[in-house]
């Protein structure tokens, strides 16, 4: 019974540790899995400092289990043992190795602090893109491309992304724990940071600041594509869309009921999500898998899949068949896969 007790009491332990380690695992959203030169350079600071306290708890315990070992009351022994008052060797041993320890951690640490807030805003090498942080989705701007777009940010692989990051509401956090952060977006306040990777692959990005009810479902996705591949996105993400026949009910009622919050054109930012080639994307709100039934439940009542959000409910104000044309027309917003 004792010992069935005694293994129960590891089970807290246990239940902690596979928390804490699930979340380590996935090559899209791990700081320990860096794919860009920011991760990798972070990661090694995470290194160095894990390294150095390391040593410092090795160290320290050993002299600790050394003095209560070797000074300990032996048979026969009474009285205080011989006091010791001052040891100038000591003192100076004990303050300047700190000091060493604190240089070795804070030179890297300032160094790439400085260098990952580089401001890139003015180099014609990068790609210049504003992010405009929302409860609770981000809003991305290629100002030399002149595109608005939402919750994707794309990106060619190899080139360094200079990010220019203001919030249009409270304080949000830009983190792809991939590629590297965090930064925060303030209201009013420009934060400067670079990103790059030379990989091609779908990384996942999270508000990493609390912002109100539905932080934890502010993501976005970082898409890293070729060159080639990136250039098709920026053309086909300009290519003006026809409305075909069947949507162009669900357009009038957009039209009328979205429009003075969802921009729809490539260039122009909007209160809520810019939904170009909405067809296209891979989740709704960034939280619901695309599916027509999903897209009906959001636009009906949007406040209880993502709570807090601005977008109101549309229940009582259209009917279902009418909600069933604008889904209609906002899946024909296919301007190119
Ligand atoms: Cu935005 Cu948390």
């Amino acid at each position: 019974m004792k010992r069935l007790k005694s293994k129960w009491r590891i089970a807290p332990l246990v239940a902690m540790m596979t928390l804490l380690l699930s979340g380590c695992g996935s090559p899209q959203l791990s700081a320990l899995m860096p794919r860009g030169s920011v991760a990798s350079e972070q990661l090694f600071l995470i290194k160095l400092s894990i390294g150095i306290m390391g040593l410092v708890i090795v160290v320290v315990a050993a002299l600790y289990f050394i003095a209560i070992i070797r000074f300990r009351k032996r048979k026969g022994q009474t009285g205080y043992p011989k006091q010791v008052e001052g040891s100038h060797k000591l003192e100076i041993i004990w303050t300047v190795i700190p000091i060493l320890l604190l240089l070795i951690l804070a030179v890297p640490t300032v160094y790439y602090t400085f260098l990952h807030s580089t401001d890139l805003r003015k180099d014609p090498d990068a790609l210049q893109v504003k992010v405009t942080a929302h409860q609770y989705w981000w809003e991305f701007e290629y100002t030399d491309l002149g595109i608005n777009t939402a919750q994707d940010l794309v990106i060619p692989q190899g080139k360094k992304i200079a990010l220019e990051l203001e919030s249009a509401d409270v304080t949000h956090s830009f983190w792809v724990p991939s590629l590297g952060g965090k930064l925060d977006a303030n209201r009013g306040q420009v934060t400067t940071y670079y990103l790059e990777t030379d990989e091609v692959d779908t990384f996942l990005g999270k508000c990493t600041e609390l912002c109100g009810a539905s932080h934890s479902l502010m993501d976005f996705k970082v898409i890293s594509k070729s060159t080639a591949d990136f250039d098709a996105w920026v053309e086909g993400k300009k290519k003006p869309v026809a409305v075909a026949a069947e949507a162009e009910k669900g357009k009038l009622l957009f039209d009328s009921n979205c429009l003075s919050c969802h921009a729809v054109e490539v260039d122009k930012g909007s209160f809520g999500p810019n939904l170009n080639n909405f067809a296209n994307r891979v989740e709704i709100a960034g939280v619901l898998e695309h599916t027509d039934e999903n897209l009906k439940e959001w636009i009906k009542d949007p406040t209880t899949l993502k709570m807090g959000n601005k977008m109101p409910a549309f229940k009582d104000a259209l009917q279902d068949d009418e909600i069933n044309e604008i889904v209609k027309y906002l899946n024909s917003l296919n301007n190119f896969k």
